[in-house]
């Protein structure tokens, strides 16, 4: 593939409202060939379950290992298996846009993927949270996402929506969706949702959010699959003296490790 000449930009303008917002919508990252070839790879991820074993393949709105229907299922890291994903246009679109929102040399700017996908008529929300929130509680990252639709992102099918200038306060209080740290999805309800911008996008487009902006998309209610590929880009972090107060991250690991034991005794 021939990834030379597309070379999306974004305007010191759009820079500017991104540190200023703490989210950017660009109608254009990546070519139509290229979400189709995406499509495939992708389709592949969710229909093997890759990684479930290790943890890589989840409901992400559900108790680990649930036997019912998934409503939010989430592949971490799908670069491990298909490693052509880092050639794409939209990686190195999504890299040197991420280090000019960043303002951070390219070369100092690394990060991999997520995919999440919201099944036609029943995906769940993915509910207001932080990124941050999930993060390791001793440092403090760079960072921010760049989350690609491979099918159109409307707010009926499930498109970002944002609260402006979240990204300069502090990480709000979070806890397991449904109040069950098997669950590993966050939600806040430190939140105004009437404050909140949607971003509806189409395929191929892009919107990028700061590690710390407040963000949610709604239930997927179309009868279309809305798959969204992830890049999370980091500059240099840096090491905290006193760790963030997350207890929300120990209370899941506590629930997975109790959980392995069950497992193990009835084995
Ligand atoms: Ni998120």
């Amino acid at each position: 593939m021939n990834t030379d000449n597309f070379n999306v930009d974004v305007t010191d303008k759009q820079v500017s409202f991104f540190q200023e917002n703490g989210y950017l919508s660009i109608p254009r990252i990546t070519t139509d060939d290229e979400v189709e070839w995406l499509k495939g790879i992708y389709d592949t991820l969710f229909n093997e379950r890759t990684g479930e074993e290790q943890g890589r393949y989840f409901d992400l709105a559900g108790p680990r290992a649930h036997k019912g229907r998934e409503t939010l299922p989430q592949v971490l890291g799908p670069e491990a298996q298909f490693p052509e994903l880092r050639e794409t246009i939209y990686f190195k679109n999504a890299q040197r846009l991420a280090a000019k929102l960043l303002s951070v040399e390219r070369e100092k700017v690394g990060g991999g993927g997520h995919m999440i996908l919201k099944p036609a008529n029943y995906g769940n929300e993915t509910p207001w949270h932080q990124d941050e929130a999930y993060w390791n509680p001793e440092v403090l990252p760079h960072s921010l996402s760049v989350w690609l639709p491979l099918d159109r992102a409307t707010l009926e099918s499930g498109c970002l929506h944002f609260i402006p200038k979240s990204h300069k306060g502090d990480i709000r209080w979070h806890r397991h969706i449904d109040n069950d740290p098997l669950v590993h999805g966050l939600v806040t309800d430190d939140v105004d949702p009437s404050e909140a911008v949607a971003c509806p996008i189409p395929a191929g487009g892009a919107t990028f959010h700061h590690c710390r902006t407040l963000h949610y998309s709604a239930p997927n209610s179309t009868d279309q699959v809305r798959r969204a590929y992830i890049l999370v880009f980091s500059g240099p972090s840096k090491r905290l003296e006193k760790p963030a107060h997350r207890p929300w991250i120990q209370e899941e690991q506590e629930a997975l490790a109790k959980l392995k034991s069950l497992a193990a005794d009835g084995e």
